[in-house]
């Protein structure tokens, strides 16, 4: 493996860019913008409640905000596809809306749960029903809103961003407190179009204010898939790779801070310190140590885990994946499809109620491997299967919906290594 990549834009940031641009008071062009089917399920909800966007994503986006009342009542229900932070934070904007609204999802996203944020919406006076087991379609009856102290017992960071959203469009001062902090996208893009916001750490209060337009905006590579090309070039024999301008948010950081403890030759370089911070990531082939994730350091790797788990197949000693019981509750349940693809593939790991024990080095053998509509262990399967030696093929059922974060990550692979890709209807 050898060159240099440019990922899709954050997901994280992408959609946050798009629902917040919808409701601000004027004109936002988005360049960057990632080209997966998450963040276009985000424009396909916004243009259900009358939001005008124009332009594509390789020439930019033009959202055309009209401020939280020129949302228009929707004439059917609106599909969040496969992505959870599309429904999750649509709750809360639609929770401050006075009329109803229906979110459906794909067979992944309808098992997802929605009473972390349905909870705290109801407190604040709006209705959220579900269907049985508190699953999607989600119908809200928005409107009237009242803040809320609220202490979530997850630090998720779609939880987050609901209630701020609601907050936005409520009476009084809306606090939330998380056990670690998550992802801070919200925070930083609301306070850069000047809502009436405070974080302190785990701390986040926000009261009803008008949005100013992002104006024209580029959203930074997605850390999140750059993860994908950094472990096969620190995995395959003689790899580098270089992935430019991605986020370096702390927030987001976790997987850079375990490939150092793995002893992964590494190089961040700054590219834009302020704001959402970005970087440009150079990785070399490496010989590995194993790692324990856990605590505050998983929530900033809660996301690559399946990619880490991959990498802990190759490393010296035992690596242990902890306090990550939130995973179970990802497109699939991450912890038993990140291990029953590893075992397929004749790695030791063991599944524990909270994460994952895997010992290593093992060399990996192809299999088949499902991929259960979730596009990380589409992807974590795509790096497995270019470390794995014998005979055979690694085949990926289902493996198109590594589409969802990353669509170009064949073509990616393809050119930076000899690897050989088949598509199979
Ligand atoms: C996301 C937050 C995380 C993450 C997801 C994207 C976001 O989920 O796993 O991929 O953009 O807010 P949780 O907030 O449920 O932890």
């Amino acid at each position: 493996m050898r060159g240099t990549a440019h990922v899709p834009g954050d997901k994280s940031i992408g959609h946050r860019a798009l629902l917040f641009s919808a409701v601000a008071n004027g004109v936002s062009v988005l360049h960057g913008l990632p080209t997966g089917a998450d963040v276009a399920s985000t424009m396909t909800v916004l243009r259900g409640l009358g939001v005008q966007i124009d332009g594509d994503v390789d020439n930019g986006v033009r959202v055309t905000g009209r401020g939280f009342d020129g949302l228009n009542a929707p004439q059917a229900s609106l599909d969040c596809g496969n992505s959870g932070t599309t429904m999750r934070l649509c709750i809360g904007l639609l929770g401050g809306r006075p009329f109803q609204s229906t979110l459906v999802g794909d067979e992944s996203l309808t098992r997802r749960p929605m009473m972390r944020v349905a909870e705290p919406l109801n407190q604040m006076g709006s209705r959220v029903e579900m269907a049985a087991g508190n699953r999607p379609p989600v119908t809200i009856h928005g409107g009237g809103l009242r803040g809320i102290d609220y202490s979530s017992s997850v630090a998720s960071a779609q939880v987050k961003s609901a209630i701020l959203l609601a907050g936005l469009q409520a009476t009084g001062r809306t606090r939330v407190i998380e056990p670690s902090l998550s992802r801070n996208h919200s925070e930083l893009m609301l306070a850069q179009m000047g809502a009436a916001i405070e974080m302190d750490d785990c701390r986040t209060e926000i009261s009803a204010s008008s949005l100013n337009p992002l104006g024209e905006y580029t959203v930074p590579g997605d850390a999140s898939s750059a993860a994908f090309l950094v472990a096969a070039a620190a995995m395959l024999s003689g790899g580098s790779c270089c992935v430019e301008r991605i986020g370096f948010n702390p927030t987001r950081t976790g997987f850079f801070d375990v490939l150092e403890t793995m002893g992964v030759e590494l190089n961040a370089s700054i590219t834009e310190p302020s704001g959402e911070p970005t970087a440009t990531v150079s990785v070399n082939n490496s010989p590995l140590r194993s790692f324990t994730l856990d605590g505050k350091a998983l929530v900033r790797a809660i996301d690559e885990v399946p990619i880490l788990a991959v990498m802990a197949t190759q490393a010296h000693g035992r690596s242990v994946i902890a306090d990550a019981a939130e995973l179970r509750v990802k497109e699939s349940d991450r912890l038993a499809t990140t291990s029953a693809m590893l075992k397929a593939m004749g790695a030791r790991v063991e599944e524990t109620a909270d994460g994952l024990i895997i010992e290593g080095p093992t060399t990996l053998n192809h299999a088949q491997i499902e991929c259960h509509h979730d596009h990380r262990i589409a992807l974590a399967g795509a790096v497995a299967g270019l470390i794995a030696r014998g005979d055979g093929w690694t085949e990926l059922r289902g493996g198109d919906c590594a589409d969802v974060s990353y669509p170009t990550f064949f073509s990616d692979i393809q050119r930076l290594t000899d690897a050989v890709v088949e598509r199979v209807l």
